[in-house]
């Protein structure tokens, strides 16, 4: 019997997240019989691999998605808006990964560790969530579903890739420019990122929290549907290239020791625990870096209150944070 193959587009294919959501189609064998690869005009005739075959890439416009069966977007929040309800009456299912419909009751936020039941309601169109919310829910679905998690206090340290190539880039060249006493110009980042922490991402909020902060909170809630978690969040952009890490600390219902926390997330989908401290092995960002896995370590009770844990939680903003989680998703439209 022939599998069934599907026509996808990329839009946003020359960017961080669409240049990996390439390869793992690639990587995963997903079943595609054409692939779409769409940027803006500044990408057009550009040439990328796919499948051993050199695909040119076209400008994103109104007839893009004619014929399409199923379109990833990664080219930011305004293209979302303006592409994809075009390709949605085209025929296309899209899998969006900005913040355009995340928090629309009609869409979909879905992590397949976590929600995959929330995919059968779509209308069209299904959010990836924020990079740095998708680990941390795939780490805290199995101690929320064991002992109710009843507050969530999370710090991120966010590398640069989440922002997008041309961040890689600017961390690449204010690194150069300070090794050569060169002065250094920011362009993407309101301030110098090497050697530098920021405790901005996105824009500030009217709470003065900033977007990125009230995505983890409203994100988490919706994902995990249940709005009664307390959630707190500090999201910080460090000078790291791929990988997001996360200290979160968490006050739960029922007691779950460390030890009972380790077991659980060891038998966990999607997670991986790297906690032993005796050969110092905890999750690092550097190792993280192309790999698929949630890596979880650190694992501690919080000995200032009595039902509560800190954790370690680290994984690729691009793959899971991004890219692998919606293909991910494709598959399960797919039935694979
Ligand atoms: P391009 O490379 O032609 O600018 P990143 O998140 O890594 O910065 O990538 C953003 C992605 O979104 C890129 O593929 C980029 O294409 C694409 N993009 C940016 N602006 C537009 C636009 N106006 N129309 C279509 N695609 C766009």
């Amino acid at each position: 019997m022939s599998i069934k193959r599907y026509s996808v587009a990329v839009a946003g294919a020359t960017g961080a997240v669409g240049n990996e959501m390439i390869s793992i189609l690639e990587e995963r064998e997903f079943p595609v019989t054409e692939i779409k690869l769409l940027a803006s005009d500044r990408s057009e005739g550009k040439k990328l691999e796919f499948g051993g075959k050199d695909i040119t890439v076209t400008k994103t416009d109104s007839n893009s998605f004619n014929g399409i069966d199923i379109a990833l977007f990664s080219a930011g929040a305004d293209r979302s808006k303006e592409f994809a309800s075009l390709a949605v009456k085209a025929g296309a299912i899209v899998i969006d990964n900005s913040s355009a419909f995340r928090m629309a009751p009609e869409v979909p936020l879905v992590v397949p560790e976590v929600n995959p039941h929330a995919i059968a309601r779509h209308k069209g169109i299904i959010a990836n969530p924020n990079c740095s919310t998708i680990q941390m829910v795939v780490a805290l679905k199995p101690i929320h579903d064991a002992v109710r998690i009843k507050r969530i206090v999370v710090s991120t340290y966010q590398s640069v890739s989440g922002t997008g190539k041309e961040a890689i880039e600017e961390l690449s060249q204010e690194t150069r420019d300070i090794f050569n006493c060169r002065e250094v110009k920011c362009q993407v980042y309101p301030h110098q990122i090497a050697f530098n922490c920021l405790p901005q991402i996105d824009t500030f909020e009217e709470n003065r929290y900033t977007k990125e902060e009230m995505k983890m909170v409203n994100e988490t809630r919706k994902i995990l549907e249940d709005d009664t978690i307390a959630i707190t969040a500090t999201a910080v952009r460090v000078p790291v290239f791929y990988g997001h890490s996360e200290s979160v600390n968490i006050e739960t219902e029922k007691k779950l020791t460390a030890d009972e926390a380790r077991e659980l997330l060891s038998n966990a989908s999607g997670v991986k625990v790297v906690d032993n401290i005796d050969a110092l092995e905890y999750p690092l960002a550097v190792k993280a870096a192309s790999k698929d896995e949630v890596f979880v370590g650190r694992i501690r009770e919080d000995e200032s209150i009595e039902k509560g844990l800190n954790l370690w939680i680290v994984s690729d903003n691009i793959r899971k944070g991004a890219a692998l989680n919606a293909i991910q998703i494709a598959e399960i439209l797919i039935g694979v």
